[in-house]
């Protein structure tokens, strides 16, 4: 061939590179975190994580939430305020306020305001009762659970509960919370990693070629993987035979933001009916090409492994904390993640059949923005705790006997997974855990 096809395809043709359209253009319908935009709009209808409570000290904390500058305070009766950065007077940046025992003074001319935006005083100005009907200063409401603060950008006539869901209250399960994972790209990167258990078999093994000993040596045997729509989100489930077992692993997106996942330890080798949850992690998408992921992990009471062991392990490559050539070396997947570009070009991809969990992803996103066009709640918009849906994130292991037919044939497999699915959603696996 001597000339550029018409379609910019060159297909399996060596050598193809002068031929191949290289798409630049990300689909921001998708991927657009801004006000005012499609994809803005449908974030806003969720709660997001701004920060730690731990991180609140006597200074405001400036953050940065969907597009949006804000600064985070508690103030002196522990109430927390989520404010526009900028002063509504003249501009000047509220994180340099002075944090007080009601509300956030202004550095530059000492306006007060509460935690709710209203300004409790206008020092030197005359008119003072009347600025303060025609003036306020942008605010967001404030969730605190589990050491971590949420913050709710959407309409106020309507404001979704924070959804408890079933993984967030087992008793006898602590929750502590983690520390910032920052990723320089598109939030979205952020879940299509969690609905492709696929990579595992790959990106996860590498630490085990380059001589770092490390979880995930189960992995290397590639598992037969479904994926299923969930009342709260999405599944995976990843069927792989283990000596005389057959586990099923699964991890769930829940909303949009949120994901899920069950213990990076787990072998596989011991049958069990259902797994505790492992980790509970609230993507918050602070640019369109900057997220950070806040998370919680759920500590059992019997862990044999020392908490900060298993928090080194747990936060392994997930953010940009280590050197160039180290992660060249043994690439985590923020590596991979961040590498596919600061907002993936889709249409520069070629997808197959493994990638089922990003294409149905992709389309839950998309079909949930044109539900909020249309002026329609969007899966994980709850206003009534009742409503909140259960939660799948597990590890079944069954002995080869209970399942149907040899699973050394794939089909076997996946037919497996596919009744773990079923049995999860008319018997969510939260309640079937040892109280
Ligand atoms: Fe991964």
């Amino acid at each position: 061939m001597s000339s550029k096809p018409s379609s910019g395809n060159p297909g399996g043709m060596p050598y193809s590179g002068y031929c191949r359209d290289v798409p630049q253009e990300p689909d921001m319908f998708l991927c657009s975190v801004t006000r005012g935009t499609p994809g803005g709009e449908y974030l806003r209808r969720f709660w997001h994580p701004v920060a730690y409570a731990s991180e609140l000290g006597k200074v405001p904390l400036r953050v940065r939430a969907l597009g949006e500058d804000l600064v985070v305070f508690r103030d002196g009766r522990g109430e927390i305020g989520a404010l526009f950065l900028h002063c509504a007077h003249r501009n000047s940046s509220l994180e340099f306020g002075v944090v007080e025992q009601r509300g956030l003074r202004c550095c530059y001319h000492g306006r007060l305001m509460d935690v709710d935006g209203r300004v409790l005083e206008f020092p030197g100005e005359p008119q003072a009762e009347r600025m303060r009907e025609l003036v306020s200063q942008g605010a967001y409401r404030v969730h605190v659970f589990a050491g971590v603060v949420f913050i709710y950008m959407g309409p106020p006539d309507r404001v979704p509960v924070f959804p408890m869901y079933d993984r967030l209250t087992l008793p006898g399960v602590e929750l502590v919370p983690g520390v910032r994972l920052p990723l320089d790209c598109n939030w979205i990167q952020l879940k299509e990693n969690t609905l492709d258990p696929a990579h595992t078999a790959m990106l996860h093994v590498i630490p085990q070629w380059r001589g770092m000993n490390h979880f995930a040596a189960e992995f290397e045997a590639f598992p037969e993987i479904i994926w299923t729509e969930t009342p709260g989100g999405l599944i995976y489930l990843a069927a792989r035979r283990v000596e005389g077992n057959v586990w099923v692993r699964s991890a769930e997106v829940l909303g949009a933001t949120i994901h899920c996942i069950s213990s990076i330890f787990e072998s596989g080798k011991k049958a069990k009916p259902a797994t505790p949850p492992f980790m509970t992690f609230w993507t918050l998408p602070v640019d369109n090409d900057k997220s950070v992921n806040f998370y919680v992990s759920h500590v059992c009471k019997d862990e044999e492994m020392p908490f900060e062991k298993r928090r080194a392990l747990e936060i392994f490559g997930q953010y940009n904390d280590r050197p160039y050539d180290e992660r060249q070396w043994i690439p985590g997947d923020h590596d991979a993640m961040v590498s596919q570009g600061p907002i993936n070009v889709h249409a520069a991809e070629f997808l197959g059949q493994m990638d089922r969990g990003v294409t149905m992803f992709r389309r839950y996103v998309r079909n949930g923005i044109e539900g909020v066009r249309r002026g329609e709640d969007p899966i994980g918009f709850y206003l009534d705790q009742n409503a909140v849906p259960p939660t799948f994130a597990n590890d079944s292991v069954a002995p080869v006997s209970e399942v149907a037919g040899d699973p050394a044939d794939r089909a076997v497999l996946a037919a497996h997974a596919r009744r773990v699915a079923d049995a999860y959603l008319k018997r969510p696996p939260m309640g079937d855990l040892p109280r």
